[in-house]
């Protein structure tokens, strides 16, 4: 069977993307599920995170063996070259896909095929290889963050409290609705990550949430010191000794198998 593939949406600028992809791939390993983490963002965070030397090949180069510097896309050629690029990480049973050091030029081409990336990882198998594949974006707009989610099948968008989260989001289901025309990537919601409710102006920003999106809210996690170590640490967040990191693994596992996998009964996470 397929594995599922997610997409993480919004605009740039530290709205815990790259926070929600990693703790649920975290979780994933902890389910035993086999799972391909692509880091499709210039910036690398993501690569960064597990320490992927600065210069190291990736995703830029599987793009630049399918041609795209020069205007083509050949995906049997990347497909060939994905394989090598992908690397192993300390989390069982998760591998990464990394950026790769040039990500950053071709970030700024324009790549016509929106099904590019999809078809180097048919191409290459990689669907059928994982249980779980989770792309990582940078949200910048441009063809990759496109391609990310022509070859994804859900998409959800991460809220923290920063300026214009709300705004990205709002963006990132318009851009998914209009994709839908062409690709049925699913629309799963929002999550709201790292609020404070004691701060006025967070809670302010946290009922704007609720005005737009309703019950689109899909899950909420409270701005914790555990959650943020595991992120900068490399823990997973559920192997924590303390209880209350069981209990926020516990939010972003429903979320992965309830939202985005579509598997079993696990309420709606969203903690009131
Ligand atoms: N629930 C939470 N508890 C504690 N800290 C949180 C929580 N959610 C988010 N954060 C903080 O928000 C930051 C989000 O950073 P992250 O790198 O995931 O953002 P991003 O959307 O990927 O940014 P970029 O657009 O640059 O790629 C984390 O470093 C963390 O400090
Ligand atoms: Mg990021």
């Amino acid at each position: 069977m397929s594995a599922p593939a997610a997409v993480v949406l919004s605009g740039k600028g530290g709205t815990a993307k790259t926070l929600w992809q990693m703790t649920m791939a975290g979780e994933a390993s902890r389910a035993g599920l086999h799972t391909l983490l692509v880091d499709v963002d210039p910036e690398r965070n993501l690569s960064n995170r597990f320490g992927v030397p600065q210069h190291s090949t990736g995703l830029g180069s599987v793009f630049e063996d399918a041609g795209v510097t020069a205007g083509e896309g050949d995906a049997e050629k990347g497909a060939k070259r994905v394989a090598g690029e992908i690397v192993s990480t300390p989390w069982d049973g998760v591998d990464l896909l990394p950026a790769g050091a040039s990500l950053t030029g071709i970030s700024q081409v324009s790549i016509p095929d929106t099904w590019l990336l999809r078809d180097i990882l048919t191409a290459a198998k990689l669907y059928d290889q994982y249980d779980l594949v989770l792309f990582d974006t940078g949200g910048r707009t441009g063809s990759l963050v496109t391609l990310a989610m022509y070859a994804a099948d859900v998409s959800y968008a991460p809220i923290a409290p920063t300026t214009d989260a709300v705004r990205k989001a709002l963006e990132a289901r318009t851009r998914v609705e209009r994709i839908q025309r062409a690709h049925p990537l699913r629309w799963a919601g929002v999550v709201l990550s790292g609020f404070d409710l004691r701060s006025g102006i967070e809670e302010a920003i946290h009922g704007k949430v609720y005005e737009e999106f309703g019950d689109q809210v899909r899950a909420e996690v409270p701005r914790r010191t555990a959650v943020n170590e595991a992120f900068q640490l490399l823990d997973r967040l559920g192997d924590r000794r303390d209880v209350a990191s069981a209990g926020l693994a516990r939010i972003f596992r429903a979320f992965l198998e309830r939202d985005l996998m579509q598997r079993g009964d696990h309420g709606d996470g969203v903690l009131r």
